[in-house]
């Protein structure tokens, strides 16, 4: 059966994108944010995966507020990249790993997630940046599945919901007839608001109790109503749906490797979470 080495999660700012393209690492602006990555790719190194599994949110290129899934899966070939006006360069196409997608559908309708499947998809800066942020030579050494989740257009699916997805794809994985080690990626967060009376708002308390809440008390977050979690964190905060339902693939126990915390990157609080499951 397929193995779950552990999960990460981070922000997916777009400016991200171009830092990198300008080689802007090293800045003092961007120095604490990079900073938190060379021990996350140490451990890649050691946890050896084949393939990951990407809880993410379009922003409006695959899915715009005509068709809006409030859940998604790909089953393609191949992803690629586009970009959805951020202006920040594209990323060569990634895998798809179509077997373990097929699994996980089955899995899910089969308990009663009605799920859209998607055998073609462009996948925009929630799934490239945080690639391109473990594999910055972007020579991609797994495959992917890619798992959207709607934060786009209300009504948005609650923390519960999100939670409960997470949990049933994480006996997806557990499930696979395949000896593929697994790593889950959640990206977005944390708080943050684009526009409005707000733009530029930002928790960091509630943040911090966020990240340690998925060390410890994985389910806090479900406590939480939507207009809730976008008062406490913004309109675009409400993407921290990423990181539960990849906490909730990852099961019971856990093991904090490593995180981060930066504010500010653009208009948002970037968090970094590595958590590694028991073996
Ligand atoms: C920003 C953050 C995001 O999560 C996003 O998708 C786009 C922009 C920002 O802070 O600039
Ligand atoms: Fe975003």
């Amino acid at each position: 059966m397929a193995h779950i080495v552990g999960g990460i999660a981070t922000s997916h700012v777009p400016a991200i994108g171009r830092a990198t393209a300008q080689k802007l690492q090293g800045d003092a602006y961007w120095k604490p944010f990079f900073d938190g990555f060379p021990p996350v790719r140490r451990w890649i190194d050691s946890v050896r995966p084949d393939v990951a599994v990407v809880f993410y949110n379009d922003h409006g290129l695959n899915f715009f507020l005509d068709k809006m899934p409030t859940f998604a899966i790909g089953a393609a070939p191949c992803y690629t990249n586009a970009d959805e006006g951020w202006g920040i360069p594209q990323v060569p196409a990634i895998a798809g790993e179509q077997a373990l997608s097929w699994h996980i559908i089955e899995s899910l309708i089969g308990e009663e997630f009605d799920l859209t499947t998607c055998q073609e998809m462009n996948v925009d800066h929630a799934v490239t940046l945080p690639m391109a942020l473990l594999w910055p030579d972007q020579n991609w050494p797994v495959k992917i599945v890619p798992v959207c989740i709607n934060t786009v257009q209300f009504p948005l699916p609650s923390a519960k919901r999100c939670f409960a997805l997470g949990e049933a794809v994480g006996r997806a994985i557990r499930s696979w007839g395949s000896h593929q080690r697994v790593l889950l990626l959640g990206s977005g967060g944390l708080s943050h608001q684009l526009d409005g009376e707000r733009a530029g708002f930002i928790n960091k308390s509630f943040d911090l109790a966020f990240m340690e809440s998925l060390v410890h008390d994985p389910r806090w977050a479900t406590q939480f109503d939507t207009t809730q979690l976008v008062e406490k964190t913004g309109t675009q905060g409400v993407e921290l749906l990423m990181w539960l339902a990849m906490r909730a693939a990852l099961g019971d126990k856990v093991e904090r490797v490593h995180s981060n915390y930066h504010i500010p990157i653009s208009n948002t609080a970037t968090g970094l979470l590595v958590l590694s499951s028991p073996a």
